[in-house]
């Protein structure tokens, strides 16, 4: 997919880039993001709002893949932002990104990390608690500014992948509940705060999501709520944001719908029920992150050892694994890959990809059918553009491997690797169990 193909050689190539040379270039683990493919993701959520006549934000989720860089293309593919931590937000800032396009969401905001909000101008806020309300307000007061709100509502659809209950959303640790009344306290009492600025309210209902009917049904259910509190509260709605959660295809039988098709189903809902209670529609807001991304990024291996087990399994090792790809072990999670370097071979044995961690849990493929694999062959590793750098961890003191943009036979570098340096630069020593001088 993307600009992904098998080249004369028979490597694998991606952005035009072969990838057995980049491996020479950067080293492995390696992941690399094919920019071409970012952008067109990007431009599908775009153009697909300005087909509907709606106004609108698409908002990429950066907790999917959050740096400089990715806040850089981000804002040149006219994206706006959503952070969660003051980690993403000085990513953002340092990036450059316009503030006012910046969305700071969590269920748990320190008040240094509002004030850091406050302070650099953030365009909103999604509030998600009573306790939020209050101490965003009194920051706000301080600081003499009345900042920008959603509110965060579970409006009781709960997507589990393709799966979809309709109670029991009640029971999370996200937003105010539609079903009890508590979001609509919510809307009263934020709508009476001196300095917030009510602009609407936020839906997120899950994430890989392959169908609308999750989305079609938070529409309804948040339009219904916005009748309600303009019948009874007088106040109107001018965003709503339908949160991100749109699936992508990791493997052979994963069937996400296109981009439009998300964007269609919502606009739509948002036009059929909105249409009776609102003079003029609401901006819709979404925040997508694994489908911006995630089919974007593969993730480079090197494969040293092995252990065939006869008759039972054989164990192919990469330079990397669950340090830098948490979500098998974390999710059971699937992935496709293949020979980088053996693009063309034909299919000898199926194998199980395990990392280098001390853990058996850190296994990233069970049985795999690959050429037959030897030591020093490249393992590529589809679909890895979300939620694995910016999962990645240092368990065993394992460096983060490096990123790499690719487009159109360049690529470059815009996350180092680590150093070993690096993983001791924070550690202090204290005197007393300095070593003492013989
Ligand atoms: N908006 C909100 C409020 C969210 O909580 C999330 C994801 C998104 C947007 C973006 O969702 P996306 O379009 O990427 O599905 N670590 C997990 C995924 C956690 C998603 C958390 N929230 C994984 O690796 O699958």
């Amino acid at each position: 997919h993307g600009t992904s193909t098998i080249n004369t050689k028979g490597h694998l190539e991606i952005g035009g880039c072969d990838t057995v040379e980049l491996k020479e270039k950067y080293g492995t683990p390696l992941y690399i993001v094919d920019e071409a493919l970012v952008r067109q993701r990007s431009r599908e959520y775009v153009e697909a709002f300005k087909q509907s006549g709606l106004s609108f934000q698409v908002a990429y989720a950066s907790k999917a893949f959050c740096t400089l860089a990715m806040c850089r293309l981000a804002e040149e593919e006219g994206l706006s932002l959503d952070v969660v931590s003051e980690g993403e937000l000085y990513t953002a800032l340092q990036a450059g990104f316009p503030v006012g396009r910046i969305h700071f969401h969590g269920n748990n905001k320190t008040p240094d990390e509002i004030q850091m909000a406050i302070t650099a101008g953030i365009g909103c806020f999604v509030v998600d608690n009573f306790t939020e309300i209050h101490l965003l307000n009194a920051i706000a007061k301080e600081n003499g500014a009345k900042v920008n709100v959603l509110l965060r509502v579970t409006p009781g659809v709960e997507a589990h992948t393709h799966e979809y209950i309709s109670t029991g959303q009640t029971d999370s640790k996200f937003g105010f509940d539609i079903g009890n009344g508590s979001a609509f306290e919510a809307v009263k009492l934020s709508s009476e705060q001196s300095n917030l600025n009510l602009l609407g309210v936020h839906s997120h209902i899950g994430s890989q999501i392959f169908e609308v009917e999750g989305f079609q049904m938070a529409v309804e259910r948040v339009a219904a709520f916005a009748k309600s509190v303009k019948e009874q509260l007088n106040v109107i709605f001018q965003v709503v944001n339908l949160g991100g959660g749109f699936g992508i295809r990791y493997m052979e039988g994963d069937t996400p719908l296109k981009i439009s098709e998300y964007v269609k189903a919502i606009t739509d809902g948002v036009k059929q029920h909105f249409a009776g209670t609102y003079d003029k529609l609401p901006e819709i807001w979404v925040e997508p992150g694994r489908s911006i991304v995630g089919d974007a990024g593969t993730t480079l291996y090197t494969v040293g050892t092995s252990k065939d087990i006869p008759g039972v399994r054989k164990y192919v090792a990469v330079d990397g694994g669950m340090t830098d790809n948490p979500r098998p072990a974390l999710y059971e999670s699937k992935y496709e890959a293949m020979l980088a370097n053996r693009g063309k071979d034909q299919v000898e044995e199926t194998v199980s990809v395990a990392g280098k961690c001390c853990e058996s849990g850190d296994m990233l493929i069970w049985d795999l059918d690959l050429p037959k694999v030897n030591s020093g062959d490249l393992l590529a590793v589809s679909c890895t553009g979300a939620y694995n750098y910016a999962m990645a961890s240092n368990y065993n003191r394992i460096r983060r491997p490096a990123v790499v943009f690719v487009k159109d036979g360049s690529s470059d570098l815009v996350v180092k690797r680590e150093s070993l340096n690096d993983i001791v630069a924070n550690d202090v020593i204290p005197e007393r169990i300095q070593k003492q001088p013989s």
